[in-house]
């Protein structure tokens, strides 16, 4: 076993991060390559911080949480001296290719990669809101939704006895998968993501009519890339003064939707989108990500998100809307 590919993780955890270095690791055993795991993604490339993973240092890591290659976001990356010092390391260690298990940010630095160095690099997406453009899935997702529908069936508890309005805050930077998803999941009155605005009045508005109707209790699942829970929960509050609806209450769910146990689904795509990585550059495809597409893993050019937004389906933040009656 002569040839050797390194791996790292970059940019905040998902869970099914050890899924994906396990299945890397293992699918490049299979096919007769060493693996380096590459420490605190690329911070790790810059300091040397390197540890050879064989298939049994990557057992009994399938079910947990965070990543055991650590992860960071590394300023210093953005300097080209940093990069080439990085290449300098694998070249030294005899390293073929870079598999980056990252989003958007660490597929744009390991692009440099490619274009400054011609160094082969791999991209294998993940991030727990699912907004990289050009693929249809990424790793941590699903088990954000569903640790922030676990959070939000908790609240309803409360929310329901005191026929209370509720606003829960999910992550999601920029973008409201999360929301969506876990909002509908979870039976939300109202979803409220940045990419389908809706103006103040209408939540309200909506509350109000939902109580006409003979709801008790209002439960509003907002994006954090829109508002934060406390002022969406404050304007409520005013607004529904007049009424006799139980007060009004936030939650922010943060970081607990980021960790623990990957769900299945996780578990198997991130195991899937490993081998196929593996596969695919032992075939001679290189430069590339991992994607998911129509139901299929696919490669795809490394630069095919870049500058580009992935936004959830119309029809799906329909679907939210017309469940929420
Ligand atoms: O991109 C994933 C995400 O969890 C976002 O939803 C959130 O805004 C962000 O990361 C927070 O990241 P950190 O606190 O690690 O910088």
């Amino acid at each position: 076993m002569d040839r050797k590919i390194a791996v790292l993780t970059s940019g905040g955890d998902a869970p099914g991060l050890n899924a994906a270095i396990r299945a890397v690791v293992r699918a490049a055993y299979h096919y007769e390559y060493k693996v380096l795991g590459v420490k605190r993604g690329y911070k790790g490339l810059i300091e040397k911080d390197f540890c050879y993973l064989n298939p049994r240092d990557v057992g009994l890591i399938i079910n947990r949480g965070g990543t055991i290659l650590l992860t960071s976001r590394e300023p210093r990356f953005k300097e080209y001296e940093y990069r080439k010092k990085a290449i300098e390391n694998l070249k030294e260690e005899g390293v073929e290719a870079l598999f980056v298990i990252g989003g958007n940010g660490s597929f744009q630095a390991a692009n440099l990669l490619v274009k400054e160095f011609n160094f082969p690099v791999i991209g294998i997406p993940k991030t727990i809101d699912n907004d990289t453009y050009g693929t249809d899935y990424t790793i941590g997702f699903d088990t954000a939704v569903n640790n922030a529908v676990d959070a939000i069936d908790k609240i309803r508890d409360t929310t329901m006895s005191h026929e209370r309005v509720f606003v829960v805050e999910v992550m999601g930077r920029d973008s409201g998968f999360i929301a969506l998803e876990a909002g509908i999941a979870s039976g939300a009155d109202v979803i409220l993501i940045p990419e389908y605005p809706f103006p103040m009045h209408v939540i309200v508005d909506t509350v109000i009519k939902s109580r006409e109707r003979g709801k008790r209790f209002s439960i509003i699942v907002v994006a954090e890339g829109v508002a934060s829970a406390k002022d969406v929960a404050q304007v409520l509050e005013e607004k529904l003064k007049p009424y006799d609806f139980g007060g009004v209450r936030y939650s922010v769910l943060g970081y607990i939707q980021r960790g623990g146990s990957p769900t299945a689904y996780d578990r198997n795509m991130a195991s899937r989108f490993g081998v196929f990585a593996v596969e695919e550059y032992k075939k001679g495809n290189k430069n590339f990500m991992v994607a998911y597409e129509k139901g299929e893993v696919v490669s795809k050019p490394l630069d095919v998100s870049f500058g580009k937004i992935k936004k959830p389906d119309l029809k799906e933040f329909e679907l939210g809307n017309i469940l929420s009656l």
